[in-house]
């Protein structure tokens, strides 16, 4: 038998499937034997999982980690150390960075810097800007791991681009074979409405909700599934936060359009009504939090597999940022890769979820819809040895001032969970244990070989 790097022994390996109770022989980054624990090769390193499970890294397709232009907010260095911590083990960060991931030296710059501090797994997006067709074929060749589209923007770094360059764009993307990560909001009416509510001075938190209507969702979902159909483009529809848009989910799906889903913790746990608690303004992120009544279906969607894949979009901003007197001012988004898997892993042991559905929507999932599965996403012989050791019965509290992020502005300050990973290793080395980053900046490599 050949000689291992590491062996786990005496824990219970979770898929989607089901939960067995094996070993794991690791040598060179990789799964190389799942088992008996007596049938395991000798090792160098001997981890003892009894009491523990198993879970493949979570792979979280959506992160903001700011550099270049916001490193005040978040470096690759805190955001991976985070992650780590989280259980995260793959991450694939957004292109609204300053200058954006728009162009081939912009993405070269992302890949190096992520290159240099990463201690987890990564993929760069590219983006899909109204005048950048001629750089989505470079930007696929020299590594970029997907695209993304904001169908629903504001900001001037990611202008939506007219319907007909997306067109083009999506006749590109389904010539390379790659899927692309869609912002469903529609743009007229964010605009218009906005001037609208600004011009009648409003600025309270309320109008954010207004601007963002369910309508501006529910008809970008329904055009982007059109495009996606006629161009034979894969597609997925990020952060999923209206019960509205589910319908024209489900009817994209049923007419063979090649498009995945997912949406957030903070659209699952949390509605308009913990702005009370946390300041109104605090609870901004776009597309917003919904009134109560949202957060049930989508939780349903995501179990029947409407909506596919949880991811964070990990948004850090500074506590002052998000606590301005004009919701205008207020910075949108807050930080998840830390905390999603602890959150999700309490809905576990309330007994909402199982454990194989976890790993479903935040591993095998988002690994298969991006081209990654069966290297990441699984615990299976060949695979890439990413990881989490998960102690069900631990308890703690979400503290911002625990956060590795250095936005730390966590919604969910307070909360009580139970069910933590203990460990994460990615392609085999420990790169967090028991709460702390012990990964060697540098280790984390992009997906894209
Ligand atoms: O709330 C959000 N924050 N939504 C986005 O689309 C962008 C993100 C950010 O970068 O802060
Ligand atoms: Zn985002």
């Amino acid at each position: 038998m050949t000689q291992a790097d590491t062996i786990i022994t005496g824990g219970k390996l979770v898929s989607p499937e089901g939960i067995v109770e094996a070993a794991i022989a690791i040598a060179g980054g990789r799964i190389t034997r799942i088992g008996p624990a007596e049938e395991m090769p000798p090792a160098a390193e001997h981890i003892d999982a009894s009491g523990l499970h198993v879970l493949p890294g979570a792979i979280d397709v959506h992160v903001h980690f700011r550099e270049p232009g916001f490193s005040h907010k978040e470096t690759w260095t805190s955001a991976t150390q985070a992650a780590a911590v989280g259980g995260v083990t793959t991450v694939f960060d957004m292109p609204n960075t300053n200058p954006p991931t728009s162009t081939v030296d912009a993405l070269r710059w992302k890949l190096d810097n992520a290159g240099r501090q990463a201690i987890v797994d990564f993929g760069i997006y590219g983006n899909i800007a109204p005048d950048n067709l001629a750089e989505l074929r470079p930007m696929a060749e020299a590594g970029a791991v997907s695209f993304k589209l904001y169908m629903g923007s504001e900001n001037p770094l990611v202008p939506c681009p007219p319907d007909g360059a997306i067109l083009d764009a999506f006749a590109l993307l389904a010539e390379l074979g790659l899927r692309c990560t869609v912002h469903t909001e529609n743009t007229p009416i964010l605009e218009w409405r906005g001037a609208r509510l600004r011009a009648a001075g409003r600025t309270d938190a309320a109008a954010h909700l207004e601007q963002h209507a369910d309508v501006a969702a529910a008809e970008a979902v329904s055009r982007v599934g059109i495009f996606a159909e006629w161009t034979g483009c894969k597609i997925h529809i990020a952060h999923e936060n209206s019960r509205y848009s589910l319908p024209h989910i489900r009817f994209a799906k049923a007419r063979g359009v090649d498009m995945t889903v997912e949406t957030c913790p903070h659209y699952l746990l949390l509605t308009t009504d913990d702005g009370a608690r946390l300041g109104e303004n605090f609870l901004r992120v776009k597309p917003p939090v919904r009134e109560p009544g949202h957060s049930g279906p989508l939780f349903d969607a995501l179990l029947d597999g409407t909506i596919d894949i949880l991811s964070t979009d990990h948004a850090p901003h500074l506590p002052a940022e998000k606590r301005r007197a004009s919701i205008w001012d207020c910075a949108p988004g807050f930080p998840g890769v830390e905390t999603s898997m602890v959150l999700m892993l309490t809905e576990v042991s309330r007994g909402r979820m199982t454990l194989s559905d976890y790993v479903r929507m935040a591993s095998a999932k988002p690994a298969k819809a991006f081209g990654l599965y069966p290297r990441k996403g699984v615990l299976a012989e060949g695979a890439d040895a990413d990881i989490v050791l998960v102690d069900m019965e631990k308890r703690g509290t979400i503290r911002a001032e625990n956060l590795h992020s250095i936005g730390n502005a966590t919604p969910f300050e307070g909360f009580a969970v139970q069910g933590m990973p203990v460990r994460t290793l990615v392609r085999g080395r420990t790169v967090a244990l028991d709460g702390r980053p012990t990964g060697t900046p540098g280790w984390g490599r992009n997906v894209v070989a």
